[in-house]
Formats: structure tokens, C-alpha cells, sequence
């Protein structure tokens, strides 16, 4: 294999003295680093240290004839696999939203046809200003990806969101990224997943609901994104960001949401991670219901299933239909049934007993197939998306 490429651009934050694990880490792992220096940068760290262990010539100057004869600020954003700016300040990344290009780093940003990554770092306030938070966004929407940044105590002696991921998460991610880039394993697939709740409504203002956050089916859906999968997302009302480069479709009810699934079908892979309502109201009432000093009778009827529907079809079945199954009791014998009656190839039975999964960042599931049984450790959703989508490649590569 080829040594992976990385250009690293290090700003002007107190984090920056971590660039330099960071480059000894990366060299660990093989990669080739070659590092811009900013001027507010080099007040953190010096170039020879940086050239020193990078054991590569560092770039600060925009216009030093030496080093754009030698290489100038186009081919320095051609050499690599990916572009990392890590520590990025509020500043450069306000800069980058603005396509503002007055030193090499923000130059060769905007210059790069290489994908970006920021692993951003700065006090809590400067990360949660809402400038920073539009920049944030703006970025995103222009495809650049996001390491962190993480909560926890910082060099000024405050506590909150903003601290620069790991070391070891920013050389890992960043290497998985590439990968992944670079070979898109399912870049001939198309993939529909559902998450998150429905809302049944009862009366134009209160519905019954539940309270999956959908985070689980979000993070499955970014990761087969990543890995070429043409991606549509079909999710019920959330309060999370929706992924980059997944065709997002909101929905609200059950009745939706299988809408939107056969309207997305043929499609190789369907993953049903939605925590659909399992009963609709008989009767929509118009006008909000008033009280009237008695019971409020409701009559509910069984939803549509949408795994079923989708598991057990005669035409346009995806090649992989994949459930979840969410048990409080009797967790292998309940999702066994769930495998056999929804027609699905594969279920990932999840306790959610004593509110340890739904809402939360960890699962521990375990996969049934007709193969067997996998117990996975407990993990973050989004390993257990990159795990899960990982035997997707291999299912499809056989
Ligand atoms: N599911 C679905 N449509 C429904 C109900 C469930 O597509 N109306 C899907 C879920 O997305 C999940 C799987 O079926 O992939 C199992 O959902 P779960 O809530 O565990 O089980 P239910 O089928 O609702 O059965 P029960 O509530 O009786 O356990």
C-alpha cells in the first residue's frame, strides 16, 4: 500500500502544542506529513520542531519566492489525500466559511481539490457564538468534514464543548476517512434507512410518539454514505443534524414513512432503524379535543409495518433488508421471531430495558441471521454503524 498523505495546516490555538503528537502518531502509522504553519501558529509551536519530526519541509509564507518555486500553494493542495487543519480557531474557520484566502493556509483551503477535514478547537463561548455556529454549518454544507470538537476542561479553565478531539481519534478518523474515500466499497449501491420516531396525530395539536432520537439510524446512514452507498435517509421528527450527503426525507407518521420507502425503491440495501408508532389513531379529530369532565376514550389500530412490508415483498425487494429489534425481555427469542416474521435477512436485537439505549450515545446489540448469532460489545452508535456497515461491504463483495 501506498503511504497515505497528509497535508496538516496548524493554527494559532493553545492546542496547537498536541500537533506535534499528532504528526509523531501519524508517522507511526505509516503516513506521509507535510505541515503549514500559520503565523499565529508559530507562536505555539516552531517550524523546526514541526519540520523535525514531520521530517518534512514546513510551509508559513504565502509569499516566500523560495518555497512557491520549490512548491508553490496549488501543488502544496494537490500532494495530499486530504487536507487537516488541526488545531482550527474560530478564526480560520471563519475564514474558510468566507472563502477569505490572506495567508498560505487559508489560501490553500480554498485552492484544495482534496477533501478537508477541521478538528476544531477553542473556549466554549467562541465555539457556541453564533457566528461560529453559522460558519459550522456553512462548512458542512460545502462538504467539509468535522473531527470533534469534544466537552471537557480547557486551557483557560472553563468546561464545555470546544476541546480538540484526542490525538489518537484524530489519527484514527482521519486515516478511516481516507480509506474509505478513496476505495468506496459500495459505490455501485443505493441504501434507503429509516430513523427516529413517527408522531400519529390525534387532534391538530397533540400526537402520540416515543422517544427514539433517531441518532442510531443517522449515524448508519452517514457511514454508508461515506462508503459510496447512494444514501436516502427517511427519518420521523428529530432534533439532530442530518448527514452530510444523504438525500434527507422528513417524515411524520407511519404511513409516510412507507411512502417514502416504496417511492425510494428499487434499492440494494434497506436498513429499518425507525422506532415506528405501533398504533395509529382510528379517528383524526379535526378540531382539538376539548375536555368534558369524563374519560377521553381513544380507538387505535395497528400501524403498517414498514420492515415487513419491505422484507416480504414479491418485486423491488432490496438484496439486504436489515431490522432492529428493541426487547426489554427475552432478547434473542423475540428478535429471532422479528428475523422470521419481517422477512429480514438480518435483525440487530438491542435491550433497550432501564432506558440505556434510546436517547443514548452506546449500544451493545447483538446481530441474528440465518447464520448464527454475533454479540458485539458495547460500543458507540457509531461504531456499531461503521461495524455494521462494514459487513454490508463484505455481503456485497461476495
Ligand atoms: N418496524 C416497522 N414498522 C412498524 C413497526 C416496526 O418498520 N410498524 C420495524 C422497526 O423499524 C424495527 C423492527 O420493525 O426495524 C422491529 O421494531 P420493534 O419496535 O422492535 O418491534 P415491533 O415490530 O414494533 O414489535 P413489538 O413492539 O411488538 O415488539
Amino acid at each position: 500500500m501506498t503511504k497515505k498523505k497528509i497535508l496538516l495546516i496548524i493554527t494559532g490555538g493553545i492546542a496547537a502544542y498536541k500537533s506535534l503528537d499528532l504528526i509523531r502518531k501519524f508517522r507511526e502509522q505509516e503516513c506521509d506529513i507535510t505541515c503549514i504553519l500559520t503565523k499565529a501558529g508559530s507562536e505555539f509551536v516552531t517550524p523546526l520542531s514541526v519540520e523535525s519530526l514531520s521530517e518534512n519541509k514546513v510551509y508559513t509564507d504565502l509569499f516566500n519566492l523560495t518555497d512557491e518555486h520549490q512548491m508553490g500553494h496549488i501543488q502544496l493542495s494537490r500532494m495530499a489525500d486530504v487536507v487537516l487543519v488541526s488545531p482550527a480557531t474560530a478564526n480560520i474557520i471563519s475564514k474558510a466559511a468566507h472563502g477569505i484566502s490572506d495567508d498560505l493556509a487559508s489560501t490553500v483551503l480554498k485552492a484544495t481539490n482534496k477533501p478537508v477535514i477541521i478538528a476544531p478547537a477553542m473556549n466554549v463561548q467562541m465555539w457556541l457564538n453564533e457566528s461560529t455556529q453559522r460558519n459550522i454549518k456553512t462548512l458542512k454544507n460545502d462538504g467539509i468534514n468535522f473531527i470533534g470538537p469534544e466537552n471537557g476542561s480547557m486551557a483557560c479553565g472553563e468546561y464545555g464543548e470546544g476541546r480538540l478531539s484526542e490525538t489518537d481519534k484524530i489519527v484514527e478518523e482521519t486515516i478511516d476517512f481516507i480509506e474509505t474515500y478513496y476505495s468506496q466499497p459500495l459505490k455501485d449501491l443505493s441504501a434507503i434507512v429509516t430513523a427516529g420516531p413517527t408522531q400519529e396525530m390525534i387532534d391538530p395539536i397533540r400526537f402520540i410518539s416515543n422517544e427514539s432520537s433517531g441518532k442510531q439510524g443517522y449515524v448508519i446512514a452517514s457511514r454508508l454514505s461515506q462508503l459510496g452507498a447512494k444514501t436516502t435517509l427517511i427519518s420521523g421528527p428529530t432534533h439532530i443534524e442530518p448527514p452530510a450527503n444523504c438525500n434527507l426525507i422528513k417524515v411524520r407518521s407511519a404511513n409516510e414513512m412507507l411512502n417514502a420507502c416504496e417511492n425510494n425503491l428499487p434499492s440494494d440495501i434497506a436498513v429499518c432503524a425507525a422506532a415506528v408508532g405501533d398504533f395509529k389513531v382510528d379517528k383524526f379529530n379535526n378540531e382539538k379535543i376539548k375536555k368534558t369532565g369524563d374519560n377521553l376514550n381513544l380507538e387505535l389500530s395497528e400501524n403498517v409495518d414498514i420492515l415487513k412490508s419491505i422484507g416480504t415483498r414479491n418485486s423491488k425487494r432490496p438484496k439486504l433488508v436489515i431490522g432492529f429489534a428493541a426487547e426489554t425481555n427475552n432478547l434473542i427469542d423475540n428478535a429471532t421471531k422479528k428475523l422470521n416474521s419481517k422477512g429480514s435477512d438480518w435483525i440487530i436485537a438491542n435491550d433497550v430495558s432501564g432506558g440505556k439505549v434510546i436517547g443514548k450515545n452506546h449500544n451493545e446489540i447483538c446481530l441474528i441471521s440465518n447464520r448464527g448469532i454475533e454479540n458485539w460489545p458495547k460500543m458507540t452508535k457509531s461504531d456499531v454503524a461503521k461495524k455494521l456497515s462494514q459487513k454490508i461491504v463484505n455481503y456485497f463483495s461476495h
